[in-house]
């Protein structure tokens, strides 16, 4: 028997409903990580949508609420999910977080935010309810692949970074979250914005930024470059140390170290990023073992935010209140899921 009850606002394609255009990255659904776990079941859905909690509902479980503040009062969770699109997710966490029954866990997808006045406001309100773990899905966060590279740099095995390249796609604020947060968690430390500028199409109202950074433990160049998502969908990173290269590649699904030493070397893994999110939950719900979580929650993850933010005002794609201005608009279609 499911002991915790997770409720889902936003019944989208993160949410459960990935369809046709699921692409092999897809770092795993909720619904199929809860219904692959066995301490989980869906409880509660609300989307904005009708449709779509229908559909969500009669594949996956759950009833179905007209709003968010009535789910939370109604539905007696212990997880609630945001998988709204970006835009929504500040106000809808700041929503739970006011709610008299806002859950033990409150996960949202990235970003938390999208606006630097946002980040701080959510803060405070994170602070202000301790009794609830905020948790942005970053998802390298939870894969084992990343955490491991992350410890084996953090020991100094392959020595210091000399450099780093990052390249992507889907736009600053919609795919930076997964660059800065995975930069910060791989060369072991804060980064430093030199330099930001307009580059490749991103997504609509979101272009991608170039951008220049000094990792501040080694002094070493993190380039950043953006691609345009319509030709050619791509998340890698390449890590170059005096002893090793480290290539992380197929959005994170394949991570080479050349040349391998012993313990190390591996290519993805077989728990899906979503997965071990659930199974992070689960001890944290059962055994009060916050680590995990801890790792991914609001507070650890504010630096990486407030990164994004310094390279949109040094690229001017946002005004000194921070609303996108008209040289960061693009134009055209949308992206693939990220
Ligand atoms: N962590 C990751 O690696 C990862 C991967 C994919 C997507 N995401 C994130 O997940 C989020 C959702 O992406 P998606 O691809 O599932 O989008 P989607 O458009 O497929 O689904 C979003 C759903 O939210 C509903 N919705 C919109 N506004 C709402 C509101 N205010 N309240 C309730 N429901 C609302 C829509 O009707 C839709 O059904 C995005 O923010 C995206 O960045 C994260």
């Amino acid at each position: 028997m499911p002991e915790f009850r997770v409720g889902i606002i936003g019944a989208g394609r993160m949410a459960g409903q990935p369809g046709e255009r699921e692409f092999a990255a897809f770092p795993g659904t909720h619904a199929a990580a809860i219904a692959e776990g066995r301490s989980f079941e869906i409880a509660a859905v609300h989307d904005t949508d009708p449709d779509q909690a229908r559909r969500f509902a009669s594949r996956w479980g759950g009833q179905i609420y007209p709003d968010a503040p009535a789910m939370l009062a109604g539905a007696r969770l212990d997880v609630a999910v945001i998988a709204t699109p970006d835009d929504t997710h500040a106000g809808l966490t700041a929503t739970g977080l006011s709610s008299s029954c806002c859950p033990a866990v409150l996960i949202v997808e990235k970003p938390p935010c999208t606006r630097r006045a946002e980040l701080g406001g959510l803060r405070a309100l994170a602070e202000a309810r301790p009794a609830t773990i905020v948790v942005v899905n970053l998802s390298r966060r939870f894969d084992r692949g990343h955490l491991d590279l992350s410890r084996d740099v953090a020991a100094g095995r392959f020595g210091r970074l000399v450099e780093a390249t990052c390249e992507y796609s889907g736009g600053w604020v919609h795919s930076g979250p997964h660059v800065v947060d995975t930069l910060r968690l791989l060369t072991g430390g804060e980064l430093r914005v030199d330099r930001a500028a307009v580059g490749a199409f991103g997504r609509p109202g979101d272009p991608c930024l170039d951008v220049d950074l000094t990792s501040l433990p080694s002094g070493a160049a993190v380039t950043v470059r953006g691609a345009d998502e319509r030709r050619r969908p791509v998340f890698d990173i390449a890590l170059r140390f005096p002893a090793a290269t480290v290539r992380v590649t197929e959005f994170g699904q394949r991570i080479v170290v050349d040349p391998a030493g012993p313990s190390v070397s591996r290519t993805g893994d077989a728990i899906l990023p979503t997965q071990a999110l659930y199974g992070a939950c689960s001890r944290y719900l059962l055994d009060g073992d916050r680590t995990a979580l801890c790792a991914a929650r609001l507070e650890a993850v504010a630096p990486s935010m407030a990164l994004l933010f310094d390279a949109q005002e040094q690229a001017g794609t946002v005004d000194v209140a921070g609303a996108p201005v008209a040289a960061g608009v693009g134009a055209s279609v949308g992206g693939v899921a990220s």
